[in-house]
């Protein structure tokens, strides 16, 4: 069997006793990297104060290397702060209103890659299956072939493809999709991503798809697919199951004295759509007046990549925002929204996940949204509650059983809200049913099989060269 060598900006590494952190990408791909060996490579989340980067770390646990470096300062604000979550992130989540191009950044981000590359190459055997993680890392394997690498190299994309009008914003768009088509497989959360990525190509004659999970581009042939990302569906659920001994949930239930729950869970990241979501609140409370004290929504927000202004700004706006509902709605026994900035483990998560009626999944645009899948793993089967879901989350393409709502239109995510919390039982166990049945099948260990079955199938037109 190949052993398979991961790439990712961040490292997930496992605790003392070789547990990998909870996470669903974490898990599966450590189960993967734990059945036939190999490296998980990556930025060690530390910065040198060196002007070069210093050596690689490398630490073992049974048959995984995790082969760690340490960034410059200069490295990680142009590279990670800067091109990474300030021209890609915004460009390919259609916020071109909050894209910073700059030059010098750019350059920092083809400067780390070409670093990435030049240090995994020493380490690699030529059976050797490389997984690429992200839009950190599109140039990677451009890179290791520019070095004579001629493995199989597979990447995949966590966060949405837009489409080609949106994408053309980015200076280097080129460039971005000639490094793209260097990989043998190309993956995607969903068909939609897919086609956008197609569309980009097709826009520029520099390509088109040939048959439906190939695509002949800049003179060759490579894979491209859909693989909707999926959860620990069976521990999710194994865990909520007795998330009451958490006390944290328990101590949450009792402080709520009989007030409905409703329940957030994003990152702080204007991509989630944590105002809008709160407007939808704010307007069901004012038509629905006698709910006051009667529904509480409990948004969990840990602060994300509070280096990058775009991130700063909407931190303060979210929170203003909220004490100014309180304001207006609350009562002296009464807070409508608590607002918690604190990252809650996956025990506490998934027992507050249960407690709440209603989950509210409102992103302007995100690629999957793991926080809606995990929502609904959690529920109790005899009492499920209901997830509001935006249509522009790539879960929205699978959770057929969710209600809804377009995150721009306020009115029609207030009116969700009620029609969520008031929805019979029948219909609320029946929906949730078809989704849990979706998640149990399509859980992350299958999304992980499928992508590197189709790895190992992909057209190989680099090692023909
Ligand atoms: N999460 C967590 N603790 C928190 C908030 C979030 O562990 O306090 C986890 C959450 O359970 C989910 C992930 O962070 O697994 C968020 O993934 P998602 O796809 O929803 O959004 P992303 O942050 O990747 O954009
Ligand atoms: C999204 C991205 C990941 C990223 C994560 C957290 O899920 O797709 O690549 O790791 O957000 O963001 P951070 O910048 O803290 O790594």
């Amino acid at each position: 069997m190949s052993r398979l060598v991961v790439v990712s900006n961040r490292v997930p590494l496992p605790d003392e006793n070789g547990n990998p952190p909870p996470g669903g990408l974490a898990v599966a791909v450590h189960a993967a990297l734990r059945e036939s060996g190999g490296i998980w490579m990556g930025w060690s989340g530390k910065t040198t104060g060196e002007e070069e980067p210093t050596g690689l770390t490398t630490l073992e646990h049974g048959k995984i290397s995790y082969v760690l470096t340490d960034l410059t300062q200069a490295d990680l604000d142009e590279y990670y702060n800067g091109f990474a979550n300030r021209v890609l992130w915004p460009i390919f989540h259609c916020r071109l209103d909050l894209a910073e191009y700059a030059r010098q950044e750019m350059a920092g981000y083809f400067r780390v890659n070409r670093l990435f590359a030049e240090r995994l190459v020493p380490m690699l055997e030529p059976d050797d299956v490389i997984w690429v993680h992200d839009y950190h890392l599109i140039p990677l394997a451009a890179e290791l072939r520019k070095r004579g690498v001629k493995n199989r190299i597979g990447f995949f994309l966590h966060i949405p493809w837009p489409p080609a009008d949106i994408l053309t914003a980015l200076p280097v768009y080129e460039i971005i999709m000639r490094d793209l088509a260097e990989y043998d497989l190309a993956g995607f959360q969903t068909d939609y991503d897919l086609d956008n990525f197609v569309g980009c190509l097709r826009r520029e004659k520099w390509g088109d798809r040939t048959d439906k999970n190939t695509v002949h581009a800049f003179g060759h042939d490579f894979a491209a697919g859909a693989y909707p990302i999926g959860i620990e569906t069976a521990e999710f659920a194994r865990l909520a199951e007795k998330a009451g001994e958490a006390s944290m949930v328990g101590e949450m239930e009792q402080s709520l004295n009989g007030s409905a729950l409703m329940i957030g869970v994003d990152r702080l990241d204007y991509s989630k759509g944590i105002s809008h979501r709160i407007d939808a609140f704010e307007r069901y409370l004012t038509r629905n007046p006698e709910m006051a004290g009667k529904l509480t929504l409990l948004q969990v927000a840990p602060h994300s990549r509070s280096d990058v202004k775009e991130y700063l700004d909407m931190q303060a706006q979210v929170e203003a925002h909220c004490g100014r509902v309180n304001g207006a709605h609350g009562t002296i026994d009464w807070v409508p929204i608590r607002y918690v900035n604190q990252s809650l483990t996956r025990p506490v998560l998934s027992g507050l996940y249960r407690l709440a009626k209603v989950g509210l999944v409102t992103p302007l645009r995100d690629g999957m949204n793991l926080v809606a899948k995990e929502y609904i793993a959690s529920q109790d089967p005899e009492d499920p509650g209901v997830l509001v879901l935006s249509r522009f989350a790539g879960a929205a393409r699978e959770l057929d059983g969710a209600v809804f709502i377009n995150p721009y239109d306020t009115d029609q995510t207030a009116a969700a809200i009620g029609r969520a919390l008031e929805m019979p039982l029948d219909e609320r166990m029946a929906r949730w049913r078809r989704m849990m049945d979706h998640l149990l099948k399509n859980d992350v260990g299958h999304w992980c099989r499928s992508f590197l079955d189709d790895l190992s199938e992909a057209p190989l037109h680099h090692a023909a060269t």
